[in-house]
């Protein structure tokens, strides 16, 4: 989704943003654009396309100035071309703005400022804002950002610029994040502090309504109040910085392969066998709280949606809560029935999906608590839970979740046995998890080690459409994730299911021409695997089998058989996820897709 950077430094700009556009690609776009203050002029490049090809004819151009701001935009009020692409004029070309969020009451400014003789050049609600703050400014920058504030609805980050402020960018957020980046004898804004890798080492987040003045001696901040903020700048971490691919081809690759180390961060020193104990310090639910939770909605979208699947199957089955994995996005339709007992987890990467927060908001406003299943701790929805389980996976670059679906198996699974314990029956939960959790990261390296099997199935598979993943039992949400991953990085049509629901309906797809993939490792729920995929076999579809090492009987029902390590069953959709995330990889790579940022997807979903 739509990404800002901006800077106001002593040394020229357009080589600063051109970079941080590169580094906000990830979040998904289809247009990009600059604006650059110089000498009280401002000047705007700006069109739909590919960073790659529209940020080297600018630096041909040689466009001057220390100060601008950048953006990435991903279609939401008119399609992408050169008029909607940000930045954003005033009928003067005084004031550029860009921005990231929503305006909700878009166009009833737009109807007044009409009615006032302003003419539009795009159809977007940004634009907007460029009218309102020109109009606003009487020589007081905060005075101004403070009046379009009191005049817009909705959740969103602006950088603005003015040909009368140089060298200053005004920053300002409600609902959207907006940081402050502090580098040597400059000072930037970003949407997420991976625009900011390399050049700010330490920053600033901007509070609700706060508005933001940076120069490149630094920068003054004035909160909701109208009162000038003073707050202490926080280090960037080595992993915010990270921005390689680590000689990888691709960024999912790398994070597939990240995917060991960073279970191993997330699982220890959090399990304690020999005692029977999980430690989940940071959920701010004592005993007492676990015992009299009567429910647990857990509400999230895609692949966070998945992995919430997997985590009420272990919430209800291990420490007896009744649980239920919602999409995010249809919470509020359907009316919650919600009261304190009643705990809402909000499952997300980046902490500010728009239909997860809006879950959150309606659990809140029902008086149920709530608790984050989070990769990113200082994020909208971070700021509004009652508590939170850190992901630990850290930052993900490729639009496709892949280490943050591990990684939420892996947390939701913890705060299982947590809740167990505290409802007595953390012993018994135990028992066989607790031995075998420690193995989880070493697994799934093996797991990796079945690229080479993957990599055969993927050259069986050119010029497939049409896929079904099937799964049972905590399994069932790896089906769902493998048919996620496939349809999203190649394209290939893929439909996931609990295998039991095979037989009443998807069944009728059944062809040579619809590959199937089953999950049958080893389980209460193999033997049912091993029948569908005969099912499937005797009626001439194709079937690759993900099967325990060893595994002769499915190796004999298979077209293809891709051997994982055996587990226990809470534990194995960790590593059997591991070669259909492969798979998915080399299915796309040979279609010639564009693995990391997929056609019309957008890393940070933050409209509804
Ligand atoms: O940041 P979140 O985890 O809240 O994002 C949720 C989904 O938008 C995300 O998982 C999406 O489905 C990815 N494309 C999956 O690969």
């Amino acid at each position: 989704m739509c990404g800002i950077i901006a800077i106001a430094g002593t040394t020229p700009a357009l080589p600063v943003l051109a970079q941080g556009l590169h580094l906000l690609a990830y979040r998904g776009y289809d247009s990009a654009g600059v604006a650059l203050e110089h000498q009280g002029r401002l000047h705007v490049e700006k069109d739909k396309g590919r960073i790659a090809d529209l940020a080297p004819a600018w630096l041909a151009r040689g466009l001057e100035g220390c100060t601008g701001i950048g953006h990435t935009r991903w279609a939401t009020h008119g399609p992408p071309s050169k008029p909607n692409a940000h930045p954003h004029l005033d009928a003067r070309g005084e004031v550029a703005v860009v921005h990231n969020g929503i305006l909700e009451n878009d166009l009833a400014l737009r109807e007044e400022l009409e009615a006032q003789g302003v003419r539009f050049a795009s159809e977007t609600d940004t634009e907007v804002v460029a009218h309102l703050f020109a109009r606003a400014f009487r020589g007081d920058p905060v005075a101004a950002a403070r009046e379009v504030l009191a005049r817009c609805k909705g959740h969103f980050a602006l950088a603005i610029l003015h040909a009368r402020l140089p060298g200053t960018v005004i920053g300002v957020r409600r609902g959207s994040p907006l940081l402050v980046g502090l580098g040597v004898g400059e000072v930037l804004l970003a949407s997420d502090t991976k625009a900011l890798a390399g050049r700010a080492d330490r920053v600033l987040d901007l509070g609700e309504d706060e508005v933001a003045l940076a120069t490149a001696g630094g920068v003054r901040i004035v909160d909701a109040a109208g009162q000038e903020v003073r707050r202490a700048p926080r280090a960037l971490g080595e992993r915010e910085q990270d921005t390689g691919k680590g000689g990888f081809p691709h960024f999912m690759l790398k994070e597939i392969h990240e995917q060991p180390d960073r279970l191993y961060e997330l699982l220890a020193g959090r399990v304690e066998a020999s005692r029977g104990r999980v430690r989940l310090h940071e959920v701010a639910l004592d005993d007492a709280a676990w015992r009299a939770t009567s429910r647990i909605d857990l509400v999230a979208s895609g692949t966070a949606h998945y992995a919430s699947l997997y985590g009420a199957y272990a919430l209800e089955s291990l420490a007896g809560i009744p649980s239920r994995a919602l999409v995010a996005a249809e919470y509020e339709a359907r009316g919650p029935v919600l009261d304190p007992s009643v705990l809402v987890v909000a499952v997300s990467q980046s902490g500010e999906t728009a239909d997860t927060k809006a879950a959150v908001e309606v659990a809140r406003a029902r008086g149920a608590r709530t608790l984050g299943v989070l990769n990113v701790r200082d994020s909208v929805i971070g700021r509004m839970v009652g508590g939170l389980v850190d992901i630990h996976a850290g930052p993900e670059t490729s639009v496709a979740s892949t280490k943050v679906y591990t990684g939420m198996l892996g947390a939701l699974l913890l705060l299982a046995l947590r809740a167990a314990q505290a409802r007595g029956r953390g012993e018994e939960a135990l028992r066989t998890l607790g031995p075998a959790l420690p193995s989880v990261p070493g697994l799934v390296r093996r797991a990796l080690g079945t690229w080479e099997q993957v990599r055969a199935v993927a050259r069986h598979l050119d010029g497939v459409r049409d896929m079904l993943y099937l799964g049972r039992g905590p399994d069932a949400a790896t089906a769902f994730e493998g048919a996620l991953k496939m349809k999203e990085l190649s394209y290939v049509h893929a439909e996931g299911y609990p295998a039991g629901e095979m037989k009443h309906g998807p069944i009728a797809l059944v062809s040579r021409e619809l590959v199937t993939v089953a999950i049958a490792t080893p389980g209460p729920w193999r033997e049912r695997m091993l029948a569908n995929v005969r099912e499937v076999s005797a009626r001439e579809g194709p079937v690759v089998v993900v099967a325990a090492e060893g595994d002769r009987e499915a190796a004999r029902v298979a077209t293809h058989v891709v051997e994982v390590p055996a587990t226990d069953p809470w534990l194995a959709p960790l590593v059997n996820v591991v070669p259909l995330q492969l798979l998915a990889y080399e299915v796309a790579k040979r279609r010639g897709c564009d693995v990391d940022q997929p056609r019309n997807l957008a890393k940070t979903v933050t409209v509804q």
